[in-house]
């Protein structure tokens, strides 16, 4: 008999970019070098089978056999993605787990991006433990959030598409809302702000957690924060989604 593999491949498909590695599922602990390939434009579905095919080629032999985790911003149910906020529709409706197994010779666990991260913080990170109500927030393209009640995953949360001023407020909120209306940190910082107020009323979490790519800057925006609950960054930052992506790729 054969021990179960203690490895895994996290891939983190973003809207901007994609993102691999080797994780140690003991540990948590990323084992080979973080790859990354730029998002193809329009990100259908057969560009990005042959990006992240190019990821896995590019974590080389180490990654031979390893079964492979992937996150999604969308939402995800039994390996079908189910919507598309900035990536191409054809993605809706699609099995994607099977069309990744098929193309890629081995089983595929795909999940959405913010539960993926949420995944990694639960298990190796800042939520580790905590009892009642996390949210974890990811900020980059769009936001994502997860919800962890209790040390489970509430699935599929999706808190960036509140509506706010009419339309999703990632549109108005997420870190691109920033560099494309060229706002300031403090004007941005303002906008955070009614959103982590509104999400704190409509929740009252007793912890949330602040991951995505921006979540390396913290200083930039945190100590303008304020909520009930304490607000901390995620431990593993941008490499949350390759971690929680790799620590499901088991099933
Ligand atoms: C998507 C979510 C995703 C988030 C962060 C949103 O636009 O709807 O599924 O988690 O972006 O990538």
């Amino acid at each position: 008999m054969t021990n179960p593999p203690q490895r895994a491949i996290g891939i983190d498909i973003g809207g901007t970019g994609m993102k691999a590695g080797i994780v140690d599922l003991e540990t948590g602990a990323l084992v080979s070098d973080r790859v990354r390939i730029p998002t193809p434009k329009g990100a259908t579905p057969p560009d990005v089978l042959r990006t992240a095919t190019e990821l896995v080629d590019l974590l080389g032999a180490d990654a031979e056999g390893l079964p492979i985790g992937v996150c999604f911003p969308a939402i995800v149910k039994a390996g079908v993605t189910l919507s598309a906020a900035n990536v191409s529709d054809e993605w809706i409706g699609l099995e994607a787990d099977t069309m990744f197994s098929q193309a890629l010779g081995r089983d595929i666990h795909f999940v959405n991006d913010a539960d993926a991260a949420g995944l990694a913080e639960l298990r190796f990170g800042a939520a580790k433990a905590q009892p009642g109500l996390t949210i974890m927030t990811t900020l980059g393209t769009g936001i994502g959030s997860a919800f962890l009640f209790d040390g489970k995953l509430v699935p599929n949360s999706e808190l960036g598409h509140l509506i706010w001023k009419g339309d999703s407020i990632e549109k108005w909120a997420a870190p691109t809302a920033r560099e494309r209306e060229d706002l300031s940190w403090a004007k941005w910082t303002s906008r955070l702000q009614k959103f982590y107020a509104h999400v704190e009323f409509l929740f009252s979490p007793d912890l949330i957690i602040v991951g995505g790519g921006v979540s390396k800057n913290p200083e930039k925006f945190l100590p303008g924060i304020t909520t009930r609950a304490p607000i901390v960054v995620a431990e593993h930052q941008n490499n949350a989604g390759i971690i929680g992506a790799a620590s499901l790729a088991l099933g």
